[in-house]
């Protein structure tokens, strides 16, 4: 069964609880490392449990809500081994993994309806990386080469 971390700020929280409720309807397991309400909180601080989850593998991959989807993509892409992406609908969310091999995908709540926010991690989950010319391009970000 695939672990998936969650997590969000107050501006991301509706959004989590919706996607966490589909996801554990779905068989998933999954470990929420909040918010836990719609009280003001700081996004960096969620962010980086979850990445911390997915890279030491406690997690199979994460997803992150907060009113953009920026601020905890930023955020998570500090953590080593995490490729955090931003992604707005189906086609970015399955590319996201095809190309990227995202571990993380970061959702903006104020932007994405409960819906599409379904359809999206619906289509990221069952994505397969491609691999090839992917992974050797993958390979130069963490090398820091061209
Ligand atoms: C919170 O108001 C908002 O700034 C935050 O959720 C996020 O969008 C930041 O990137």
């Amino acid at each position: 069964m695939k672990t998936i971390a969650l997590g969000s700020d107050h501006a991301g929280f509706s959004l989590k609880e919706f996607i966490s409720s589909y996801l554990k309807e779905n068989g998933y397991e999954i470990v929420d490392y909040g918010a836990f309400s719609e009280e003001s909180v700081d996004y960096p601080y969620f962010a980086r449990k979850v990445a911390n989850a997915v890279a030491e593998h406690s997690a199979d991959c994460g997803i992150l809500f907060c009113g953009t989807g920026i601020g905890v993509s930023i955020a998570a892409n500090k953590v080593k081994g995490i490729r955090a992406a931003l992604v707005y609908n189906s086609e970015t969310a399955a590319l996201a993994k095809q190309h990227n091999d995202a571990n993380i995908i970061c959702l903006g709540a104020r932007f994405i309806a409960p819906y599409y926010a379904q359809k999206i991690v619906e289509s990221y989950l069952t994505a397969t990386f491609e691999g090839g010319k992917h992974q050797k391009r993958l390979d130069k970000i963490e090398k820091d080469d061209e």
